[in-house]
């Protein structure tokens, strides 16, 4: 299958691409940092995958919807991509990063799933969410509230497709010991907010709520196989599987 992941090339996008690599599907990867993607785009053809790179960034309201548009129709998009936001009281946060937040992880992940849907004829989207669009998260709420609104477009849009071999999925991947969660229960900062969140990400890897990274790539993996096209419009989580 020709799969494209946003953010691809890096942490948590760079562990599905591994594996749907490994898997033998044909990869499009997405970002902003072109080195990381040729850095990826090289490592997975030396594995003998089909990959291509390019940059493309989900705050640019037009950009992935092009790339998708120019390559004639895919199979399967994870949209992967995302910010963690500013952390603080929201009424405190620099409001112009707030918002960004929200055009990097919605408008993104939306534009990026219409420009999918008009060119498939049939396939799956996988939204990749947070626990954090299903609880509250106090202090991170760009990226929580984000994350929420993309929980709800992704049921929206199921039933939308309802009469289409089109699936729409949420997948929560856990929290993993890489990207924005490991930069979370690492962060030492003098800050009384970023500080309360490092000890609470650090409570819950000691307490072992953590999801192991290869899990949880391994059930991005069957997602992106059709395994769980039956619940479209739900949420995927490695708790529950
Ligand atoms: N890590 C976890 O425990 C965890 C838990 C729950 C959910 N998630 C979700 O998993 C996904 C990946 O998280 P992560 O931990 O790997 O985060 P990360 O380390 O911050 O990586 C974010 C990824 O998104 C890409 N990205 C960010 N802004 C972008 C933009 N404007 N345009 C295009 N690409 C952009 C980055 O690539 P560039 O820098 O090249 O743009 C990078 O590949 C996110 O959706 C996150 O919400 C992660």
């Amino acid at each position: 299958m020709k799969v494209l992941i946003t953010g691809g090339a890096k942490e948590l996008g760079r562990a599905f691409s591994g594996v749907l690599a490994a898997q033998g599907h044909q990869l499009v990867l997405t970002g902003r940092d072109e080195e990381a993607l040729a850095i990826a785009e090289a490592e997975l053809k030396a594995q003998g995958a089909a990959v291509e790179a390019h940059v493309a960034d989900l705050g640019d309201p037009h950009a992935t919807a092009k790339l998708i548009e120019s390559l004639g129709g895919i199979d399967v998009l994870v949209n992967n991509g995302a910010l963690g936001g500013p952390v603080g009281p929201t009424w405190q946060v620099d409001e112009n990063d707030w918002w960004h937040t929200f055009e990097v992880n919605l408008r993104g992940t939306a534009f990026a799933a219409n420009a999918a849907i008009r060119t498939m004829t049939s396939g799956r989207i996988i939204n990749v969410v947070s626990n954090a669009g299903v609880h509250r998260w106090p202090y991170v709420t760009a990226y929580s509230v984000s994350k929420a609104a993309v929980v709800k477009l992704t049921e929206n849009l199921a039933v939308e497709l309802k009469h289409r071999p089109i699936a729409v999925l949420s997948y929560d991947p856990g929290m993993v010991d890489i990207g924005l969660m490991r930069r979370g229960a690492e962060m030492d900062s003098g800050d009384p907010h970023q500080r309360k969140i490092s000890e609470w990400a650090r409570s819950q890897r000691a307490a072992g709520r953590f999801t192991p990274v290869e899990q949880s790539a391994d059930l991005l993996a069957r997602i992106v196989r059709g395994e769980f096209d039956h619940l479209s419009g739900g949420l995927i989580t490695p708790k529950d599987s």
